[in-house]
């Protein structure tokens, strides 16, 4: 049963407990886990097992059947809608494959959003790490897909989060670019001492993180 204690101490960001969830088939049942400051955890698993589905879950992005998620000792899902949106916007960073940026504006244009949208400042280390400091001026429409991924993570760590949910998102990269990418996040994580979730299929990423599961027979295995 989950208690306060998990977040005492402050070093717990997340703690989901006994998570279940279906669609046309059970995904996976009574799934616990935990996320602490500076962890980055892995979710393996092959295609239809259900982790952007966790992903979503964790991520307050999809209620499970049963099962509650807890980030800063809230239960996020008996929240208040302005609530969980306050928490969506200020704490929590969403990379996804599919990047989202508005195509008429330049690169900056787009941090600059969310720059103002969380009254965070943009970090031109950052900038660096990502190596899009000289495509800045540029639109979207001109920018290749790796340089638009670039992009779109440079916009979801300039908010800040707490916590970065990042599903497979360097699946669309070159192998180095998606080196140099995931090494930009890791540094954000442990500069910040934030946390990861990383779902991915690349397995020498996963040796990367702390923590390494498979969600396999409807379970989250640790290996
Ligand atoms: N919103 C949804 N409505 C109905 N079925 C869904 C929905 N989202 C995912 N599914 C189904 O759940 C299963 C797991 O999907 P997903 O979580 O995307 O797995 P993975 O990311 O491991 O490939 C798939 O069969 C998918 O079709
Ligand atoms: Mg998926």
């Amino acid at each position: 049963m989950f208690s306060s204690s998990h977040f005492k101490g402050g070093d717990t960001l997340l703690y989901g407990e006994d998570i279940s969830h279906s669609f046309d088939y059970t995904l996976f049942k009574n799934i616990t886990l935990s996320l602490s400051k500076k962890e980055k955890i892995a979710i393996l698993g092959i295609s239809g097992s259900g982790k952007s589905s966790l992903l979503h879950i964790l991520s307050t992005l999809l209620k499970p059947n049963s099962g509650k998620v807890f980030i800063e000792g809230r239960d996020i899902y008996a929240l208040k809608s302005s609530e969980l949106l306050k928490l969506r916007r200020y704490y929590i960073g969403i990379i996804f494959q599919a990047h989202y940026l508005f195509n008429g504006f330049s690169a900056y244009e787009n941090i600059e959003l969310s720059q103002i949208l969380t009254n965070s400042k943009i970090d031109e280390n950052l900038l660096k790490l990502l190596r899009i400091e000289d495509i800045l001026e540029k639109k979207v429409t001109e920018l290749s897909g790796g340089q638009q991924q670039r992009v779109s993570i440079a916009r979801v760590l300039t908010k800040n989060p707490k916590i970065i949910f990042a599903d497979e998102p360097t699946g669309n990269l070159d192998r180095v670019t998606a080196y140099d990418v995931m090494d930009a996040i890791f540094e954000y994580i442990e500069d910040k001492s934030a946390g990861l979730f990383l779902v991915t299929h690349d397995e020498n990423l996963a040796k990367r993180c702390d923590k390494i599961y498979r969600l396999e027979d409807e379970k989250l295995k640790a290996l």
